[in-house]
């Protein structure tokens, strides 16, 4: 190659590349912004209140803080405020085993917290963190779902509750619940849980059909497996 053949590839190629990096650059920027909704005055003191309590100090969130407590990122997508609300403000009021302290959140600060952590819930992680495998849930693997396990499974129970070692911490476990409660409380509970547990943090399921109530409960009524601590 001659010299002056070396020399504009030279010059021609380096523009050529820095034309295709600017375009990338444009698109990637373009994106960004439409993978988070848009931060709101009440989402801003959030997070305000998040910095104000520590709360990185045993959760992580975006994958930075401590690996004491459960990650944030997506906590508020399948939980009802109420619930967070009550956990926020008073851990051991929802499940007496709790281990995160009541740090003396105000309702307001735990309504502001709330709208960080749904605002953190929406923005485009690409997937992360990753979901626990709920296949097996309910039931042993490759064996046919009762009616009352794909409810389960269906209306998110393992969100908050654990049975045979999956599922969530900040409710009670279930895996032995058919030993101590009958048919009655159950359905009961099922239909408004604060008229069995005064201030039940456990969101009502009122609007099943009798037949899923049943099923459900003849699912719970099963379980009844001594905890192993
Ligand atoms: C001293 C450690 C500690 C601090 C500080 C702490 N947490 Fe927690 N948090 C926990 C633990 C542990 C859990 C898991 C449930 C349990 O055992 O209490 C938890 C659970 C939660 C849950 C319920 C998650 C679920 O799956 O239902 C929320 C919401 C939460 N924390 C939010 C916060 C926020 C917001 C702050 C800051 C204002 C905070 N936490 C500060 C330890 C902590
Ligand atoms: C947002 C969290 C949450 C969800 C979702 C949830 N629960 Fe609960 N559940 C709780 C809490 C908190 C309690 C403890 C207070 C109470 O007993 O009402 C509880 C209590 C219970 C109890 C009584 C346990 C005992 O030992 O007395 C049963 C049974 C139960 N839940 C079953 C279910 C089923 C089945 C589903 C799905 C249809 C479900 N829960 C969905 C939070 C939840």
């Amino acid at each position: 190659m001659s010299n002056k053949a070396a020399r504009n590839l030279f010059i021609y190629g380096s523009l050529f590349f820095f034309v295709i990096f600017l375009a990338l650059t444009f698109d990637t920027m373009g994106k960004l912004d439409k993978r988070a909704p848009e931060i709101t005055e009440e989402v801003n003191a959030g997070k305000m209140v998040w910095h104000k309590y520590d709360c990185i100090g045993c959760h992580t969130i975006f994958g930075n803080g401590s690996y004491f407590a459960p990650d944030m990122t997506k906590t508020a997508e399948k939980k009802p405020k109420e619930y967070l609300k009550k956990f926020l403000m008073d851990p051991k009021a929802v499940n007496p085993q709790a281990s995160m302290p009541k740090l003396g959140i105000t309702s307001e600060e735990a309504d502001k917290l709330i709208a960080f952590l749904g605002w953190t819930s929406k923005v485009d992680t690409n997937g992360w963190p990753p979901k626990p495998i709920l296949a097996t849930a309910a039931g042993v693997a490759g064996r046919e779902l009762t009616g009352g396990q794909k409810l389960y499974q269906s209306l998110g129970c393992s969100n908050c509750h654990m049975v045979n070692g999956i599922g969530g911490t900040t409710a009670p476990e279930l895996t032995n619940v058919g030993s101590k409660r009958d048919k009655a409380w159950l359905t009961g509970h099922f239909k408004n849980p604060s008229a069995y547990v005064p201030n039940s943090a456990m969101p009502a399921f009122g609007n099943l059909s009798e037949k899923e109530l049943n099923d459900l409960t003849d699912y719970m009524l099963t379980l009844k497996q001594e905890v192993k601590k």
